[in-house]
């Protein structure tokens, strides 16, 4: 099975950008770029933070670039998301009777988890009793179905090390740590907000995020108070999965024109490669 994961486009009405640079072009750009090389993904994950500011014409704007996927996509609730706002534009999207962005999704690897951590009003994540509660029943439940699932979330539930990031992360880490312990079914935590790559594992579980569509984050570490950002370019990521493997590729899909096919040569000024080199194929 295949999907794309996409994160934070921070998409802004037209014609503003943010940080100069033109998120829109960016978004433009993936969809194309999926299109063209990976049309044959199941879907793609969208993990938060889809407005900047969060007025309606952004979310507008997004959806019609989002309709241009060939593939479906799923949309995740973030931090720079107003809630009333984005289900006004979405309202298709499976939002709770509390109005929560949270819902599962059948896919051919399994159940897809989607949470929502908006902490209405402010920039951490936060998931409550209510939303704790609906994933853990939809972890029994697909338990004793002997099914895999897949969490989905905008806020990390650990911190990065990236302290300016951590300061806007999780404010109830350990109540999902709590959920999710002893859960063997779960595969892998994809989620969105921290706009640079990162993977490793938390409690256990497999964990990775991308960079975003729009602005990145610099890769500083530590006490420093400022949130560091950068005008690097964006990637989204291409997961491959089956019964033994989660495999996740990064795709750095604004620079697809420096690809090129690998010659290995001979070393300058002689007519074969080294002595052992030569048996390579
Ligand atoms: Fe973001
Ligand atoms: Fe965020």
């Amino acid at each position: 099975m295949k999907f794309i994961h996409l994160t934070d486009p921070h998409i802004v009405a037209r014609p503003q950008k943010i940080f100069d640079l033109d998120v829109h072009a960016r978004l433009e750009a993936a969809i194309a770029s999926i299109n063209a090389n990976f049309a044959d993904a199941e879907l793609c994950m969208v993990t938060g933070d889809i407005s900047h500011w969060g007025e309606p014409d952004s979310y507008g704007e997004f959806v019609e670039i989002l309709n241009g996927l060939t593939i479906p996509w799923h949309p995740l609730i973030g931090n720079h998301d107003a809630r009333a706002t984005m289900r006004a534009a979405l309202p298709d999207a499976p939002w709770t009777d509390e109005g929560f962005l949270q819902y599962a999704l059948e896919t051919s690897a399994g159940e897809f988890l989607v949470l929502d951590t908006l902490d209405d009003g402010r920039n951490t994540g936060y998931l409550c009793e209510k939303r704790l509660r609906w994933l853990r029943e939809r972890l029994l439940e697909t338990q004793d179905q002997g099914r895999d699932v897949f969490l989905f979330m905008h806020h990390p539930p650990f911190d990065s090390g990236i302290h300016a990031m951590d300061m806007i992360g999780m404010r109830n880490k350990p109540d999902l740590a709590a959920v999710v312990q002893g859960f063997a079914h779960i595969r892998h935590l994809f989620f969105g907000h921290l706009h640079r790559t990162c993977h490793g594992s938390w409690n256990g579980l497999p964990f990775s995020t991308v960079k975003a569509t729009s602005h990145q984050v610099a890769t500083v570490l530590g006490d420093a108070s400022p949130l560091v950002c950068s005008t690097e370019n964006p990637a989204y990521a291409v997961a491959l999965i089956d019964r033994d493997t989660v495999v996740i590729h990064d795709h750095s899909y604004m620079e697809e024109d420096t690809a090129f096919v690998y010659d290995r040569g001979v070393p300058k000024g002689q007519d074969a490669p080294p002595e052992h080199q030569k048996s390579w194929s």
